[in-house]
């Protein structure tokens, strides 16, 4: 179980103001958030569409926090380069999204940033163990990708997997559950291994007021 001072909040922008996300970004920076988790998708590899690289970079210098990149796109590939470019710390990427995830991780090491591999609720964690070393965070989705407010999928042993496969490497590896997180959920996640955990609709849902008790109720929950 991870402890409290471990756990590491990252509040999806997805259910953020999208009329001002620069200040919605400034205020979960100030609310507690420890990465600002930003959700790319296509309506290709996901069935919904949102922002991309000139939206990271115009979001950069709002936060000094780890921008945690989660690339829902295919081919994803021709795009490493211009979200590294715009500021991005971390890029998450599918292996579902192309056939050369090992290829892809590679180039975003290559550009100095942390890789991370997110699964689809149904693609079996034994693909990570072949990438694990190329990897500085691995994202287990407990949500069909897309959207925000689903329910938490229960994906208890999956997670308990991928700790598994973390600890058989020797550098740091974020284990991040993404989808569902709630102060009613993140025990089940933290208990199962996570320490980086991925909330939108709980953080966001009561306006600004609330993004500091709501990061702290899931952080303490
Ligand atoms: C879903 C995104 C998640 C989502 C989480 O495709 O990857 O990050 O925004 O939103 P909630 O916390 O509302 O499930
Ligand atoms: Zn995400």
């Amino acid at each position: 179980m991870t402890s409290i001072s471990d756990i590491r909040i990252a509040p999806s922008i997805l259910s953020a103001d999208f009329a001002d996300l620069g200040k919605e970004v400034q205020a979960i920076d100030k609310a507690g958030a420890d990465y600002i988790h930003v959700d790319v998708m296509d309506g290709h590899f996901v069935p919904n569409i949102t922002i991309g690289p000139n939206v990271v970079k115009a979001l950069r210098p709002h936060s000094a926090k780890t921008f945690d990149v989660h690339l829902m796109i295919s081919p994803v590939d021709p795009y490493i380069d211009a979200f590294a470019d715009a500021g991005a710390d971390i890029i998450t990427v599918h292996p579902e999204a192309g056939a050369h995830v090992h290829r892809t991780l590679q180039s975003i090491r290559a550009r100095g940033l942390k890789a991370g591999i997110s699964l689809n609720p149904a693609t079996p964690i034994d693909i990570v163990k072949n990438v694990i070393d190329l990897c500085d965070l691995v994202l287990i989705m407990t949500v069909n990708p897309g959207f925000g407010g689903q329910s938490f999928i229960p994906l208890i042993d999956k997670i308990r997997d991928a700790k598994a496969i973390i600890d058989t490497v020797d550098h740091p590896v974020d284990l991040q559950v993404d989808g569902g997180i709630t102060p009613e959920t993140a025990p089940i996640a933290k208990a199962a291994g996570a320490n980086v955990l991925v909330a939108g609709t709980a953080v966001f849902r009561d306006g600004p007021d609330g993004y500091a008790k709501n990061i702290k109720a899931i952080r303490e929950a």
